[in-house]
């Protein structure tokens, strides 16, 4: 508005002042004319009327008898005196306020019958002379003097008048105009600042930036277009934290985000020196710490540690990272029988091996089922209680809590649910042996957006709802429309934070190497070979053994120059094949270092015991190459951590084309995890490829998780969130208008 006033305003009455300044003398001159040639009409009007008393009272020479008829006369405030002047110019008779400057030499000004204007100290008078008695021979000559300053007076008041009018007509044109115009400027505005907008999802702030100033809406619309475009840059070059903060600032709008899941990302446990914290072998940890590190919000997970108790606060909460808080870890207590039955029972004995082509057969307990029920409705009114406000965004994780999507639905309709699967999705016959196929499908279904890693396991999903769910399934936008409600089936393959932040506290490669040599061991001519996973039959932890036993056994000159590391940490040893899978693993270790093991030289070092990150970074860096060769794997993150590890730019990682990893970096050395020999071949060409090789494939992997780091995935999955959420709201509104 200001600028209006600037621009607009004031111009038009700078303009309206210069018209005013050059008009007002002109006006006064039109007057002047005007009042003039009326006081020369009214001298011609009074001489005649006068030309004959006048003749009588000169014929008789009665002074006093003129005197008298002509003060009668001049009492008109206009007519203020009268002169006569004989032939000679000599004067015969003036009235008492004749002005001192008039006498019968002005008869010279005005000629035989005119009149002429003069400028006195007092002000102007109009003298006009005329003749009396025309006919005599020396006729006498009378001059009337008129006062003009009625005519300066009057051209005064008419000058006000005349700026007065200027000047208000000026203010309301001026006015009116600015108005028009700012009317259109702020359409244009409202169309610009639209435009600029364009593609953002929500666009709530319309009310808002309407009560704002013109430029400063536009102002704050281009520096809103500015940062979209940054975040537009970030999402293609550079994802980080930041970038992932503004998604869920600018693009969800929500005030609470809380991450759901059976795992907690720090477990603390009892020991002698007080409660120790540890952060457990989980991918699905691994993904999602650095994530809460960036949104902050709550986690609620199972509190499994011995010291969880002793650490929280009265709500059971507390601030996590312990030595960098940044967001709330709130622990669930769980039964032993919840425990058992949940957790062990229906998740790991019923789901686990169902989703994973292991060959361990599916255990289905109806009691387990029944406590996988219960808490997850548990955790439901966990979330509920946390949540203060009524639309919070809920991510819930992996195969633990297939129902929570509809449970908190059912407590919180207006919230944003996405659900990841962390683990693969089977065939439509394959799900179909579990024996709550339709509840779990539709209870996943009131989720806003379902993730996997993979859009194998997205066809999956989508193949076994259509088998067994009555809904709308759109196989080219992966939607599927259940009771209205739309839920969106999309791959988000899950990565590592980019660079890992246990990087920072690690020294160089060859300081790294020579300290795990020394600390298990292993010669300086021997390479290592390194497996790093926890203790679970998915991993293919004996099949890898298998294939070292066949280069060894096939190639005699590898003996003494390789050795295994392998990190196996223990995992949901409660259950009879986790056992079975520990004791057969340190048998076949053993049985393989006796038959060729030499002196110091051991084929396989087992590392039995859980690591933590940095731990398991430095054995990232000092090893010559790495193998994954899962059976079955969502997406294995270990490969992915691997590579980000080595900012050396080399060694050499084995990939199970069965892992989703491999998908992303087929610059791997792939293998099928079920054939040995293709495996050993793998581990024999690791071992011989050159310096120049290894480094082209990791610099081209290191590029891939680079690019596709966590951020990118936490990010692609809320901004389409927050897109199925604006639709939701858009068809819920259509539909109640
Ligand atoms: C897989 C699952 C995670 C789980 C992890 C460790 O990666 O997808 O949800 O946390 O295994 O298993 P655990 O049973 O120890 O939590």
């Amino acid at each position: 508005m200001r600028s209006i006033l600037i621009r607009f305003v004031v111009p038009t009455l700078i303009a309206a002042g210069i018209l005013a300044f050059f008009g007002v003398p002109y006006v006064e001159r039109i007057l002047a004319g005007w009042f003039r040639g009326d006081v020369d009409m009214r001298a011609q009007l009074v001489a005649h009327s006068m030309e004959g008393s006048l003749a009588r009272f000169v014929e008789r020479n009665d002074k006093s008898g003129l005197a008298r008829y002509l003060a009668g006369i001049t009492t008109d405030e206009r007519l203020m005196a009268v002169v006569v002047c004989r032939a000679d110019g000599t004067p015969y008779f003036q009235t008492d306020r004749t002005p001192e400057e008039i006498g019968c030499e002005a008869l010279q000004r005005t000629g035989d019958r005119g009149s002429s204007l003069i400028k006195l100290e007092d002000g102007s008078v109009e003298v006009s002379s005329f003749v009396i008695g025309a006919a005599d021979s020396k006729p006498l000559r009378a001059l009337l003097v008129h006062d003009l300053s009625f005519i300066d007076r009057r051209q005064s008041s008419a000058r006000n008048y005349v700026l007065a009018l200027a000047g208000i007509a000026a203010s309301v044109l001026a006015l009116t105009f600015g108005f028009v115009f700012w009317l259109f400027l702020r359409r244009w505005v409202r169309v610009l600042v639209r435009d600029i907008r364009g593609r953002r999802f929500l666009d709530d702030a319309q009310s808002e930036a309407d009560s704002r100033p013109i430029l400063a809406q536009i102002r704050h619309a281009l520096r809103e277009a500015e940062r979209t475009q940054r975040l537009e840059i970030d999402f293609h070059e550079n994802w980080t934290p930041q970038a992932l903060q503004q998604v869920v600032s600018e693009h969800l709008r929500s005030p609470e985000v809380f991450i759901v899941s059976n795992r907690e990302p720090y477990i603390h446990n009892r020991s002698p020196a007080g409660p120790i914290v540890q952060v457990p072998a989980s991918g699905m940890v691994t993904a999602l710490e650095p994530i809460m590190r960036a949104c902050s919000g709550t986690w609620i997970a199972h509190g499994s540690g011995t010291a969880d108790r002793d650490v929280v606060d009265s709500h059971d909460r507390v601030r996590v990272p312990p030595d960098e808080p940044a967001y709330t870890l709130r622990r669930v207590w769980l039964t032993e029988e919840e425990e058992e039955g949940f957790y062990y029972g229906f998740s790991n004995e019923g789901i686990w091996p169902l989703c994973h082509l292991a060959y361990v057969r599916p255990a289905f307990r109806e009691a387990d089922w029944r406590q996988y029920e219960s808490v997850n409705r548990k955790f439901a009114e966990v979330v509920a209680k946390e949540s203060e406000s009524k639309d919070p965004l809920i991510l819930v994780q992996d195969y633990h809590f297939a129902l929570l999507p509809r449970l908190l639905r059912e407590r919180k309709p207006a919230a944003t649910i996405a659900l990841f699967w962390h683990i693969p999705w089977p065939n439509s016959e394959t799900f179909g042996l579990c024996p709550w196929k339709t509840q779990i499908l539709a209870h996943m279904l009131a989720a806003d957006i379902l993730g996997f890693h993979t859009r194998y396991h997205c066809q999956n999903f989508l193949a076994t709802v259509d088998r067994f769910l009555e809904c709308q399934i759109d196989h080219e936008h992966m939607t599927v429309t259940i009771s209205g409600h739309v839920c969106r089936v999309v791959p988000y393959p899950i990565s590592i934070e980019w660079p890992p932040r246990w990087l920072a506290s690690l020294p160089d490669v060859k300081t790294t190497r020579d300290a795990i040599r020394s600390r298990y061991g292993i010669g300086s001519n021997v390479c290592i070979g390194l497996g790093v996973e926890r203790w679970d039959f998915t991993k293919g932890i004996i099949e890898r053994f298998q294939a070292l036993e066949a280069l060894l056994d096939k190639q005699r000159n590898f003996r003494e120059r390789l050795t295994l590391l392998q990190v196996a940490a223990p995992t949901r040893s409660k259950l009879p094949a986790y056992q079975a899978l520990q004791s057969q693993t340190l048998s076949e270790a053993q049985r393989i270092n006796d038959r060729f093991g030499t002196g110091s030289w051991k084929p396989i070092v087992l590392i039995d015991h859980h690591q933590e990150p940095r731990e398991v970074f430095e054995l990232f860096r000092a090893a010559d190459f790495c193998i994954v060769n899962s059976l079955h794997d969502g997406m294995n993150l270990v490969a992915k951590e691997f590579v980000a590890a080595r900012d050396d730019q080399d060694g050499v990682l084995i990939l199970s084309t069965f892992a989703g990893a491999s998908r992303e970096l087929p610059e791997a050395l792939l293998v099928n995890p079920f054939d040995v020999g293709e495996t050993a071949a793998a581990m024999r060409i690791a071992m011989q490829m050159s310096r120049e090789e290894r480094r082209e494939r990791m610099k081209l992997m290191r590029r891939t998780v680079k690019e596709n780091n966590v951020y990118r995935w936490a990010g692609r999955m809320l901004m389409d969130a927050a897109q199925m959420r604006q639709r939701q709201l858009l068809s819920k509104n259509v539909f109640e208008l």
